[in-house]
């Protein structure tokens, strides 16, 4: 009854806040739309994979620039490259969409979703962080990682364990080597037992925030959190935010204990430099706690998702392996070494394979603007306080930019290096993703020594796990995949 009760009362403010507008965008195409509800019904009583299917068939349906009215909510969905090219190299139209409010209490002020002069401050700060010349560093750790990794993978062989979920294994060496390399900070046992209820956090903090942005009647904070979704999410964070802080004490110990012994080697790693711009005053505990938990979140997941719907396609493509296995040996002959920088810079099918995983599984599948102020795309003027939604990909699998766009094929990003705007999982323009050369480097580095040393299979020939809408791309269910010693 209560529920019932709340949202009428959200349908009559906004009621009171609607007021019709006639503009060049309202004649786009688009689902359906009743009065006041907009299109809302459409999404009524769906599951999350469900949300996912309709929000990636409106392409097919509606051609390349759709509208969508929820409420007095305006979103236009984009799917051409040269509309999306005018939406991300605008170097001010930079604020995300509103769904993103939705992670300010987790993300807070963090580079993700902060805006104006805030993120150009932060981004200054933090872009040293990710230099070639730090990488070449991080690349030991790296290294180190798919060691154990694939350490612990013979490990499980022997004790019988052939065929596993691979997210909940390879999120763990994501996680160990964001925490190593951008926070200069070795999972310790005691921060590794806080490490599983972190990942679990991670997980159930996502399904609220989506559950939070399909449910409009969540969207008001003082009805969120009386609901159970609510309790939920205030829970997690929780959980996350305690990890978070562990890891920042103990490297505000470490730091302490490095500069007592004096030791003047320059630091360089992201939480350095973060605790440095707090002794110039520059940055806030929370500041940095915001930073730190944008950087956990999207330097493990992405990764640890793209690699493992990687491991998924290779299994099912014994040929790409193959083809893998074979520019290793070239590289390493005879020997067992691990491979490093000039190693990765030389496997360029490697460098194709993970481009076509992440054009089929980019691991942010869409990512929002809001027009702050009106946008001209061509013959198109979208108005202030329409938001844009860029579909990285359903754009990546179409048909006439990627021939047979559902098929796997590495040849794709062979010759040459000439990706556009047709290809965007790192996103593009001021704010592309920070980490994506420190992405690229981890990825190659941990699926080249996973190949080199099994032959993966598939538990069934041609099987694609259902996609769920999330705040990544997350498969429904676990992905399974067999191992055997090569
Ligand atoms: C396969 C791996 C990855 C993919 C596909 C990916 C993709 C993306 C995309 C599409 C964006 C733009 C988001 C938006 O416009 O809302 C982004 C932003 C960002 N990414 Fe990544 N990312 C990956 C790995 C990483 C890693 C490893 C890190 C950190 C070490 C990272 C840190 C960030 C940050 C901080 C931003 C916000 C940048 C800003 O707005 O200035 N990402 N990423
Ligand atoms: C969503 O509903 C469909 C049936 O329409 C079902 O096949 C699927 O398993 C459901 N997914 C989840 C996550 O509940
Ligand atoms: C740093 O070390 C000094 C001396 O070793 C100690 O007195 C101080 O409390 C430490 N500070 C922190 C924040 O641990
Ligand atoms: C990588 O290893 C090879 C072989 O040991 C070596 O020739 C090369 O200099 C190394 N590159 C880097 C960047 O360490
Ligand atoms: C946003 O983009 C439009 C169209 O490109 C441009 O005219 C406008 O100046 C941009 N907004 C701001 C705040 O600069
Ligand atoms: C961008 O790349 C796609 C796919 O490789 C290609 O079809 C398209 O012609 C390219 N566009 C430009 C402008 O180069």
């Amino acid at each position: 009854m209560f529920y019932e009760l709340v949202v009428c009362m959200v349908i009559l403010m906004i009621w009171s806040l609607w007021r019709s507008e006639k503009s060049d965008v309202d004649n786009l195409p688009g689902p359906p739309r009743w009065p006041i509800v907009g299109s809302l019904p459409i999404f009524l009583g769906l599951n999350e994979s469900e949300i996912f299917t309709i929000l990636t068939g409106f392409s097919k349906e509606y051609g390349h620039r759709v509208r969508l009215k929820i409420f007095n909510s305006n979103v236009i969905h984009l799917y051409d490259p040269k509309d999306i090219e005018i939406v991300l190299t605008n170097s001010k139209n930079i604020t995300k969409s509103k769904g993103y409010l939705f992670l300010k209490p987790w993300l807070g002020t963090g580079l993700l979703i902060s805006t104006g002069t805030k993120w150009h401050k932060r981004r200054k700060i933090l872009t040293p962080a990710f230099h070639f010349d730090i990488l070449k560093n991080f690349a030991r750790v790296f290294e180190e990682e798919s060691r154990a990794l694939v350490g612990d993978l013979r490990a499980r062989l022997q004790r019988g364990e052939r065929t596993l979920d691979v997210m909940a294994f390879i999120s763990d060496y994501t996680l160990y080597a964001i925490c190593e390399t951008a926070m200069g900070i070795r999972l310790n046992s005691e921060i590794s037992a806080a490490k599983s209820e972190y990942k679990k956090a991670i997980l159930g903090i996502g399904q609220a925030i989506y559950r939070r942005l399909t449910r409009f009647w969540l969207y008001y904070d003082i009805v969120f959190y009386l609901t159970p979704t609510g309790r939920q999410f205030k829970k997690h964070l929780e959980q996350i935010c305690f990890f978070t802080n562990t890891v920042i004490e103990e490297k505000r110990k470490k730091k302490n204990e490095t500069e007592s012994s004096a030791t003047g080697k320059r630091r360089m790693a992201l939480l350095d430099l973060l605790l440095d711009a707090e002794s110039k005053g520059e940055i806030d505990m929370e500041g940095i706690r915001d930073e730190v938990n944008t950087f956990m979140f999207e330097g493990h997941d992405t990764t640890a998702l793209a690699l493992t719907f990687g491991l998924m396609l290779l299994a099912d493509h014994e040929d790409v392996q193959e083809k893998m296995f074979e520019e290793c040996k070239i590289t390493f002959g005879d020997s067992t070494r691990t491979a490093n920088t000039s190693d990765l810079a030389e496997m360029k099918y490697l460098d194709a394979v993970i481009k076509e995983v992440l054009r089929l599984y980019p691991s942010v599948p869409l990512i929002g603007r809001e027009i702050t102020e009106e946008l001209v795309l061509d013959d198109l003027v979208i108005p202030r306080d329409y938001e844009v939604i860029i579909h990285i990909y359903e754009l990546q699998r179409r048909g006439d930019l990627f021939p047979d766009p559902e098929v796997f094929r590495p040849e794709r990003f062979l010759n040459g290096d000439k990706t556009n705007f047709s290809y965007l999982p790192f996103s593009a323009g001021p704010r592309n993703c920070i980490g994506q050369r420190f992405a690229m480097q981890e990825m190659k580095c941990m699926l080249s020594e996973i190949v080199r040393n099994f032959k993966l299979s598939p538990i069934e020939k041609g099987y694609r796990p259902s996609i769920k809408a999330d705040l990544v791309l997350r498969p429904n269910e676990p992905v399974l995949v067999k191992f055997s010693s090569r």
